[in-house]
């Protein structure tokens, strides 16, 4: 009789630490002490896949800064890989916790969710071939232009009046450029060094005064200013003591 007793205490505290863990009741399908990023590994140095990143299969500056913002919060971090133009959705599914995308902060983009305390200055440039004539965004006039499906670079090429051709990813735009198919690619200024860096006979064009900066953010859903609350904190930290721009600078320069 006692022993069947310790064994009902056995069973029922083991089950009360299963509950305690997988934070039993809850109505968010997601265990607490994680949070979810959502990303589109498809953005180097911000965001790739590689054999052993930072975080599973995933590497670049950007999942180095989530890693640290889930574990300073005594968290840990999960990626979930998608599109790029599902990630403002699976937030506002709760399928994920957070985006962390080298995404700009627009005004539109604000709608839908709300952004961090920024971390990254960027510009869009265009990618050309090494003997292009094109020196400056106007030069696009009647060139094949490539963009990349949802990203700032394509709303900059059609608020400029061009008609393009969008890609699903940065590396299939560049082959279309690589390969003579198109003329121009127009991406984030980081992502296009690193393409430019891995492909021949490419050059970046830049022209400030034709696009705009753009600052990267992280995303939460609307109103979520718990998660945001605590990614702000360390985001600041990261700023403040150089961490961002040391991993801008070690992921630039990783090959
Ligand atoms: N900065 C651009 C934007 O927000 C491109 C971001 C692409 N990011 C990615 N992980 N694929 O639209």
């Amino acid at each position: 009789m006692k022993k069947m007793m310790k064994k009902v205490v056995v069973i029922l505290s083991m089950a009360m630490l299963v509950c305690g863990l997988a934070a039993c009741g809850g109505d968010s399908a997601k265990n607490s002490d994680t949070i979810t990023f959502g990303t589109n590994a498809e953005f180097p140095p911000f965001e790739f896949v590689a054999s052993n990143g930072v975080i599973g299969q995933y590497d670049g500056i950007d999942m180095s800064i989530a890693k640290q913002i889930a574990e300073k919060n005594g968290m840990t971090a999960e990626i979930e890989n998608m599109e790029f133009d599902s990630l403002l959705i699976a937030l506002e599914n709760g399928q994920i916790d957070a985006v962390i995308a080298g995404m700009t902060v627009t005004d539109e983009r604000k709608e839908e969710a709300d952004f961090s305390t920024p971390y990254y200055e960027a510009t869009q440039v265009m990618i050309v071939k090494e003997d292009s004539d094109i020196k400056k965004a106007s030069d696009m006039a009647g060139k094949r232009i490539c963009v990349i499906q949802g990203y700032t670079g394509e709303t900059c090429v059609n608020d400029m009046g061009y008609s393009y051709e969008a890609f699903k990813k940065g590396t299939e735009a560049v082959m279309e450029l690589v390969n003579g198919k198109c003329d121009v690619v127009v991406i984030d200024s980081a992502t296009a060094k690193k393409y430019v860096s891995d492909n021949e006979g490419l050059k970046i064009v830049e022209d400030p005064a034709a696009f705009e900066g753009e600052q990267y953010a992280i995303a939460v859903k609307k109103g979520n200013t718990e998660l945001l609350d605590k990614i702000n904190k360390v985001i600041e930290e990261m700023l403040a003591d150089g961490t961002i721009s040391d991993l801008a600078v070690k992921y630039s320069e990783a090959e």
